[in-house]
């Protein structure tokens, strides 16, 4: 991963391994493109490593960079989405993008049915932990390695069948 296991990348060329690239379609401009490779690699491999099932309900807590993706690639997946935001003003954007429903909190998810998946993104422990109890199945957390998150959810707030995956 460059930046981490190699150096480099903040250059106009990189020497990298194929399998490790993605050809960019001529038709799609670079400011659209750019965002794909890190906060919507990150959304990405978070919904991968959750791996939604057919008729999964599928949270994303946080709207911001990695969020307002995650909300996106899992509508355009197929799966009921739910976007958990704290901020009002994000509520008709991010119906614009595709969540079926919003809401506010974690307890207002699980009021609202809970859901099989949480893609956590931002690096709240307080905002990741007031969801779980609402999380069916997994949470897939979106947490770079940069910043782990400094504590582990006990078992008391993870239901029985939830288990953590990660995301970079
Ligand atoms: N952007 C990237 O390219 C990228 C790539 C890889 C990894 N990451 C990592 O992924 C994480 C998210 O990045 P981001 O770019 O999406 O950040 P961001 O744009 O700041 O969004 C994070 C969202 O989390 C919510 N939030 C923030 N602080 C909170 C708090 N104290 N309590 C509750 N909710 C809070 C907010 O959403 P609401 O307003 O909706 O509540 C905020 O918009 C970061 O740790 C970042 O380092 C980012």
């Amino acid at each position: 991963m460059t930046g981490f296991t190699v150096p480099g990348g903040h250059a106009e060329y990189v020497v990298a391994a194929a399998e490790a690239t993605v050809p960019i379609p001529d038709t799609l401009p670079d400011e659209l493109a750019a965002p794909m490779m890190c906060a919507g690699y990150t959304a990405w491999s978070a919904l991968i490593a959750a791996a939604p099932q057919e008729g999964e309900r599928v949270a994303v807590l946080g709207i911001g960079g990695v969020g307002h993706l995650a909300v996106q690639f899992a509508k355009a997946c197929g799966l009921e989405t739910v976007a958990v935001t704290r901020s009002a003003h994000k509520h008709d954007l991010v119906r614009e993008l595709g969540a079926d429903a919003v809401v506010g909190s974690g307890a207002e998810l699980l009021a609202a049915g809970g859901a099989d998946v949480v893609l956590v993104t931002g690096s709240s422990y307080t905002a990741a932990t007031d969801c779980l109890p609402a999380c069916g199945r997994t949470g897939g957390w979106c947490w770079p390695g940069s910043t782990p998150p400094a504590r582990s959810p006990s078992r008391r707030v993870w239901p029985g069948r939830s288990s953590p995956s990660g995301s970079r």
